[in-house]
């Protein structure tokens, strides 16, 4: 782990200007730089880089951030690795920390894997390029397919022997140990007999990459035509693979599903290979399961716009269905892309010039949305009841998309396709909405509010949906200064933490942070570190979860955002940090007023959509509950400016 030192001083060197004009041609522009935005697509330059504020932002595109993001998002690295790159290009010495016991142990295991998979990988290539068996066999196997050399090297395509043991013997050798052997899958070892062979003994390799390149797993095709042996073989799942987290191509993908904004998805490895060869690169592999909420969050990290290419037999898809709802959840917009009967990426590529697949594919994306009810519509035409379910089947998808406006669009149309009325849609999607929401399953009231359409709202409060910027805030002070006491105002002349007041008040009050994210660092905070000295920082700046780990990056870093709210208070010259013990109370109950807005206007929604006749037993407990949370209100409001006035 690297020291919060060390980070401090690579966040010090590295100059935004200094690190951005390694890889953008910067112009002077008054006080800023201008150029060509690396992340997307453009002719004329709206990339702006300010040395003064020490960030770069995109008016195209929208991309942002301070010099480490910048190396993040560019080289496609994690926060740490990014730190790594800095640090040496600005000779800064990292002296990683040391690991506890039980960290060191799983990072060697680790380590130790990924040697063994590294010389696995190298055997594999050297069979297939340097033995006669692998060259007649294997070699001409792939130039028959239309593999070329390039594509052969870039992939790091293998051959394992046919001799049933041919890497396991090497391995031993050379030293490499049996059992990282057998746990990475290379090596099979029968119990009874303690008889050792290789897994993939007379197969074409295809090795699996991860994001920054690794080689972690192998999927091996037989090259026999017998029916009695499976197609494929691949690695079992191990400390360094899990097969639901990973995408087959995304290393060879992520540059071009940046700079295209966009990604496709295919079954297997030879469609991801021959989408490359025909000149097509952000275009991934799922490996023939059903997709998984670990993919697509991986895909999602690069961009919004996914595209599904199927071979033209409908059986599967209407299989993959409700895996494809997933999609939609994580704020996608997919598309699907049909291919012709019995073609699938890989044969239907190889048959087509480049400019022909390309537009193909632009000529036949179709919506999701719209395809799953022309498909579904079309099994359900003469019969009501698979028509009422059909409309439930679509509307569930539809419930789904977290982004309103896209939503409405989709009712839009989807009650066209059905030749149903908007408002039977909106109803059933409010029922769906308003379920989820007592079943604790719901985000934010956002989306309820843009679905009561009718505009018979009560007047509601303007504002009341719980600032992202409030939560950061919290879990600023809790990452800076959970450890700094504070006396609490009443007489006791108490002290506590940081910490402490912070998740005694939000557990208190079982508070919910609405940013998954703050709520991650939140809970992982209260059980490792409420009760302990040690700074926190270094824990979350290296967490497993990216999105965690740049985030507190992030907050740790400069604090533009943070102190504009602050600056907002009337001319307040006194940094927080410098009288926590009123910061800190005030930012919690800020954070209660903007919970208590969201359930007033929560209350308000339902009392308007109550039907007539529900008014009798619906209205009454709304309305007391609406009262209870008005003086709270009051009551929190009093607090605010009382302290507004000390
Ligand atoms: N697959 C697998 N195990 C199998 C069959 C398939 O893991 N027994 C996965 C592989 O990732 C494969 C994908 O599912 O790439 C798609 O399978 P399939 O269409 O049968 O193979 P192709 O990729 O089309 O391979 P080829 O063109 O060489 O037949
Ligand atoms: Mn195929």
């Amino acid at each position: 782990m690297i020291p919060k030192e060390t980070v401090d001083k690579i966040f010090d060197a590295a100059d935004i200007y200094d690190v951005v004009k390694d890889y953008v041609n910067l112009k002077k522009s008054g006080a800023n730089y201008k150029g060509n935005c690396p992340f997307h697509n453009e002719k004329t330059p709206s990339f702006m880089v300010s040395p003064a504020k020490g960030i770069y932002k995109c008016f195209g595109c929208g991309a942002a951030g301070n010099t480490v993001k910048f190396v993040m998002e560019h080289e496609k690295v994690s926060f740490p690795e990014a730190l790594k790159i800095l640090a040496k290009k600005y000779h800064i010495e990292i002296v990683e920390e040391i690991l506890s016991e039980e960290q060191t142990v799983q990072k060697q295991e680790r380590d130790s894997l990924l040697i063994v998979t590294e010389f696995a990988k190298n055997f594999f290539i050297h069979a297939l390029h340097q033995t006669d068996e692998g060259k007649q066999i294997a070699l001409s196997y792939y130039k028959e397919r239309g593999f070329t050399e390039d594509i052969i090297k870039k992939f790091e395509l293998g051959w394992s022997p046919s001799k049933k043991n041919a890497l396991t013997e090497t391995a031993v050798l050379k030293g490499y140990k049996i059992n990282y052997l057998e746990e990475t899958g290379l090596t099979v070892i029968k119990k009874e007999t303690n008889y050792q062979f290789d897994r993939f003994a007379e197969r074409i390799i295809f090795p699996i990459h991860t994001l920054s390149g690794k080689v972690t797993a192998f999927g091996g095709r037989t090259l026999k035509n017998d029916k009695n042996i499976a197609k494929y073989l691949n690695s079992p799942e191990s400390e360094i693979y899990h097969k639901s987290k990973t995408l087959y191509g995304i290393y060879f993908a992520k540059t071009s599903i940046v700079k295209y904004d966009k990604c496709f998805m295919v079954e297997g490895y030879t469609d991801v290979i021959s989408m490359h060869r025909a000149g097509i690169e952000n275009v991934v592999a799922s490996s023939g399961t059903a997709l998984t909420v670990d993919q697509i969050k991986l895909v999602r990290r690069f961009t919004k716009n996914l595209s599904i290419i199927y071979d033209g037999d409908t059986a599967g898809i209407k299989a993959s269905l409700r895996g494809i709802d997933l999609v939609l959840a994580e704020e996608m917009n997919l598309k699907i892309v049909l291919l012709p009967h019995g073609e699938d990426p890989d044969s239907f590529a190889r048959k087509q010039s480049s400019e022909n697949l390309i537009n193909f594919i632009n000529e036949h994306e179709q919506d999701f949305i719209e395809f799953k009810t022309k498909l579904l519509a079309e099994e359900a035409k003469t019969d009501p009841v698979k028509r009422a379910q059909l409309v439930m089947d679509v509307v569930k998808s539809i419930a789904i998309i977290p982004d309103t406006i896209l939503r409405a669009e989709y009712i839009k149309t989807t009650a066209l396709q059905l030749n149903v009325k908007e408002e039977v849609i909106y109803e059933e999607i409010r029922k769906i909405l308003l379920k989820n929401f007592e079943d604790g399953k719901y985000k934010s009231i956002n989306n309820l509010a843009a679905h009561a359409k009718e505009p018979k709202l009560l007047p509601v409060e303007t504002g009341g949906l719980v600032s992202v910027s409030n939560e950061k805030e919290i879990i600023w002070f809790l990452l800076n200064f959970g450890n700094e006491s504070i006396s609490y105002d009443d007489d006791s002349g108490e002290h506590i933490s940081v910490a402490e007041f912070i998740i005694n008040e939000i557990k208190n009050e079982s508070l919910e942070f609405q940013n998954v994210i703050y709520k991650e660092i939140f809970q992982e905070y209260d059980q490792y570190f409420s009760s302990k000295e040690e700074s926190p920082l270094n824990y979350f700046l290296n967490h497993p979860n990216e999105k965690v780990s740049s985030i507190v990056a992030e907050i740790i870093s400069p604090k533009k955002e943070l102190s504009k709210l602050w600056e907002k208070k009337g001319g307040l010259t006194v940094m927080p940090e410098q009288n926590l013990h009123e910061s800190v109370p005030e930012a919690i109950e800020r954070f209660k007023l903007q919970i208590v807005n969201q359930k007033i206007k929560e209350i308000n929604i339902q009392i308007s959509n109550l039907k007539p006749e529900e008014y009798d037993t619906g209205l009454k407990p709304l309305l007391e509950t609406l009262r209870k949370m008005a003086d709270f209100k009051i009551e929190l409001i009093q607090f605010t400016e009382k302290s507004a006035l000390i």
